[in-house]
C-alpha cells in the first residue's frame, strides 16, 4: 500500500473514491460541505433519504456524484459531532476499510482526518489511517486450494491535507502507521498459520528472513543441543514429546549506540498446545494454533522497528516449541531443572508457557537489559478475568507499568494492572521442588505472573498475558488480532522520545 498527502481540492482531485465524514443529526465535515456545496445538495438529499445517519462505522458508496471528478465518494459516518473519541475515530476507520475493500476501487482519497478524535491530534489520526488501511486489508487466503483473485484491489491512498504546513508532520505519520500495520499483519499471519504449517521451525526460517530483509537486524538460533548446554532444562521439557525439535530464537535491532542497554521482548512460540500428558479436551483446542501469538508480537514488532528504524537497540527472544503427548513427554510430577538453577514440578503439562519462559527469561539477563517484556497467550484464567479488550499486565517496576499503561492507552491496544503480591507466592509451593508450575484454581493469571516473576528479578520487567486479546477462536471468523503489536511499537517509540 502506498500512502501519500494531498492538498488540492478534493472535489476536483483524481482518485477513483474519495471517503468523506459525516456526523449524526444531519452534521457535515468539511469536506462533505464542500461537495454538497459541489454536487448543488446531492449529498444533503442522499442523507436526507435516511439511508445513512452518521452513526459511527456505518458507510454508503456513492457512484458519480455531480460536481465531484471521482466516480465514487463513501460517505463514512463519524458518529455524534460531541461526542469524539480515539476509539470512535478507529471504528469509523475499519468500516471504511472493509466497504472500500467490498469496492474494485485502486486508489483513494482519504479526508477522515478531519474528523474528531477526541484528544488525539492530527498527527496520531493520519498515523492510525494508515494504520488501519495496512492491517485492514490482511486476510488470510492463500491456503485455499483455489485462491481468490485478490480482493486487496486498493494500491494506493492518499491523505487529504487541508493545511500544508502539516505536511511534513502528516507523510512522518503515514510512514510510521504503515510500519505497524505491516507488522500487525506479519502478527496476524504467523498467528493464523495453523500448527502443521507453523512450527518452530517456521517461527525461526521467518526470523531468518525478517533479519535478511533489514539492514539493523541480525538473527541467531539456538537449537536444542545449544539449549541443552545452557541447562534450559525447563524450556526443553516442553517439546520433549515432539518431533518438531525446539527453538530459542534471537532478533537483535540494532538503532542505538553500541554501548546502549537494550529493551528486550520475550515471546511465547507455542506453535501448538495440545495440554501434553494434561491434554486437553477436545472442545476448542483447535484454537491452540493460537498459542505462539506472544511471539507473533514480538516478531511483528522487530519488524516495524527495523522498517521505521528507530535509534534504540531493542532484542526479541523467541521461546519456541510444539506441546505434544508421546512416550518421550514429560510426565505430571516430573521435576526439571531450569536454567537458574531452580528446581520446578511439572505438576500439570498444560502449564507449558511459563516453563519455556522461565529459562528465556533467565537467558536475556545477559544482554544487560534496560526493561524486559514478556508477552504470552499464558491463561485462560487471563480470560476469565478481563475479556478481550485489555491484555494483563504484570511487573516488578511501577514505572514500567506506567509506560506500559500509556503506550496501551495512546495505541489503544490497551492494558489493566494486576497484582504480583507475594501472598499469591505460596500457591506455587513445591513438596519435592522449589515450585511447582501450577497454583491451584484461584487467580490463575497471576500465580502464573508470580512463577514467572522468580526468574526476572534481576532487571524491571513486565508480563502481558494475551490470551484474551491475541485472538478470536472459534471455527468461521477466526482470527488474529495482532495485539500487542502496537502497544509494543508505541512503548518503543516513547522510550526514543525520552531519550530526546
Ligand atoms: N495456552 C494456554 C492458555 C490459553 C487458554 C490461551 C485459552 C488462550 C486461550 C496455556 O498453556 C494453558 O493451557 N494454561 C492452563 C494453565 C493451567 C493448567 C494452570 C489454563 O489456563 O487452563
Ligand atoms: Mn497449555
Ligand atoms: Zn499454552
Amino acid at each position: 500500500m502506498q500512502f501519500s498527502t494531498s492538498s488540492g481540492n478534493p472535489a476536483k482531485t483524481r482518485t477513483q473514491c474519495v471517503l468523506v465524514g459525516i456526523y449524526e443529526n444531519n452534521k457535515l465535515s468539511d469536506t462533505a460541505k464542500l461537495f454538497d456545496k459541489a454536487s448543488k445538495g446531492y449529498l444533503k438529499k442522499v442523507i436526507g433519504r435516511g439511508d445513512i445517519s452518521g452513526k459511527a462505522g456505518q458507510t454508503l458508496m456513492l457512484h458519480d456524484v455531480p460536481g465531484i471528478n471521482a466516480p465514487r465518494v463513501m460517505l463514512v459516518g463519524c458518529g455524534d459531532i460531541n461526542g469524539a473519541t480515539g476509539a470512535r475515530y478507529l471504528q469509523m476507520l475499519k468500516a471504511a476499510v472493509a466497504t472500500l475493500k467490498k469496492s474494485s476501487a485502486i486508489s483513494a482519497l482519504c479526508c477522515l482526518t478531519e474528523t474528531g478524535a477526541g484528544k488525539n491530534d492530527l498527527a496520531w489520526k493520519t498515523r492510525r489511517l494508515a494504520e488501519a488501511f495496512t492491517s485492514g486489508n490482511y486476510s488470510l487466503t492463500r491456503l485455499k486450494g483455489k485462491p481468490p483473485a485478490s480482493d486487496n484491489a486498493l494500491q494506493s491512498v492518499d491523505v487529504y491535507v487541508a493545511d500544508k504546513k502539516s505536511n511534513a508532520a502528516a507523510k512522518a505519520a503515514l510512514a510510521d502507521g504503515s510500519a505497524i500495520g505491516m507488522g500487525i499483519s506479519f502478527a496476524k499471519d504467523l498467528g493464523n498459520l495453523p500448527g502443521n504449517i507453523c512450527t518452530p521451525t517456521y517461527l525461526a526460517d521467518e526470523s531468518k528472513k525478517l533479519a535478511k530483509a533489514y539492514k539493523s537486524l541480525t538473527c541467531k538460533v539456538l537449537d536444542e543441543k545449544e539449549m541443552q548446554k545452557l541447562g534450559m532444562g525447563s524450556l526443553l521439557s516442553v517439546g520433549h514429546g515432539s518431533a518438531e525439535p525446539s527453538k530459542l530464537i534471537v532478533i537483535q535491532h540494532k538503532g542505538g549506540k553500541a554501548k546502549a542497554k537494550p529493551h528486550v521482548l520475550v515471546g511465547k512460540g507455542i506453535t501448538f498446545d495440545t495440554g501434553g500428558i494434561s491434554l486437553k479436551s477436545a472442545g476448542t483446542m483447535y484454537d491452540m494454533i493460537y498459542d505462539m501469538c506472544g511471539a507473533a508480537s514480538v516478531m511483528g514488532a522487530m519488524k516495524t522497528v527495523a522498517e521505521q528504524n528507530l535509534p534504540i537497540n531493542i532484542i526479541a527472544v523467541i521461546a519456541a516449541a510444539e506441546n505434544m503427548p508421546s512416550d518421550r513427554a514429560t510426565r505430571p510430577g516430573d521435576i526439571v531443572t531450569s536454567m537458574s538453577g531452580q528446581t520446578i514440578e511439572v505438576l500439570n503439562t498444560d502449564a507449558e508457557g511459563r516453563l519455556v519462559l522461565c529459562d528465556a527469561l533467565t537467558y536475556v539477563d545477559k544482554f544487560d537489559p534496560e526493561t524486559v517484556i514478556d508477552v504470552a497467550t499464558l491463561t485462560g484464567a487471563c480470560v476469565v478475568a478481563l475479556g478481550s479488550h485489555a491484555s494483563a499486565l504484570y511487573a516488578n517496576d511501577d514505572k514500567l507499568a506506567q509506560d506500559i499503561t500509556e503506550a496501551g492507552e495512546d495505541s489503544l491496544d490497551r492494558v489493566w494492572r494486576m497484582p504480583l503480591w507475594d501472598e499469591y507466592q505460596p500457591q506455587i509451593n513445591s513438596a519435592f521442588a522449589d515450585m511447582a508450575n501450577i497454583g491451584g484454581p484461584q487467580a490463575g493469571s497471576i500465580t502464573a505472573a508470580c512463577f514467572l516473576s522468580r526468574f526476572t528479578k534481576k532487571y524491571r520487567w513486565a508480563h502481558l498475558d494475551i490470551a484474551g486479546s491475541a485472538f478470536k477462536g472459534g471455527t468461521t471468523t477466526k482470527g488474529s488480532t495482532g495485539r500487542p503489536v502496537g502497544l509494543l511499537v508505541q512503548y518503543l517509540m516513547d522510550r526514543v522520545a525520552e531519550s530526546k
